[in-house]
């Protein structure tokens, strides 16, 4: 798998329009794609969804967002959950985006020192939207087959 990151700290730049534009664009060329919304605004989820399709996603208690998949780190109760994988289209899924996400923000930026001290602890919370980007391919990956 290939995996692109698209960020930049300025808003109004263009991420978001070009990961929809692209993701589809993938996707029509044949390659199975998948979109993951780590930004807490939620514009990339809200542009793949209708509303009433991501208001069920985010009053959903499971694990429908990537705000649920990080919840139990948070929480200092668990690892990551897998997250799940919205099929948007025939080779095109999502792992929608959650405005609470924002609330990781703190947990981030405390984290991210502890790494350079070699605090194990700390790198799992740093490499967990990695770790969810991963367990959500394979899931994407495997959901092929059925
Ligand atoms: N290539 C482009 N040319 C002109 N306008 C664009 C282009 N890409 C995005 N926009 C517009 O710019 C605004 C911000 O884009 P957006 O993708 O939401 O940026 P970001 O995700 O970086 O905040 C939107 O109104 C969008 O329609
Ligand atoms: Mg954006």
């Amino acid at each position: 798998m290939k995996t692109i990151a698209f960020f930049n700290n300025k808003g109004g730049v263009g991420k978001t329009s070009l990961v929809y534009h692209l993701a589809w664009m993938y996707a029509d060329r044949g390659l199975r794609t998948l979109a993951v919304d780590l930004d807490p605004q939620a514009n990339l989820s809200a542009m793949f969804l209708d509303e009433e399709r991501l208001a069920g996603l985010w009053e959903d208690n499971g694990q429908a967002t990537v705000y649920e998949s990080r919840l139990p780190l948070m929480n200092r109760t668990g690892d990551i959950a897998p997250p799940h994988v919205e099929q948007v289209a025939e080779r095109l899924g999502l792992v929608c985006g959650n405005l609470a996400l924002s609330r990781f923000e703190d947990l981030l930026s405390e984290n991210w020192p502890k790494c350079l001290d070699g605090q194990e602890a700390a790198f799992r919370v740093i490499t967990a939207f990695h770790r969810i980007i991963e367990q959500a391919a394979r899931a994407f990956r495997r959901s092929r087959a059925n």
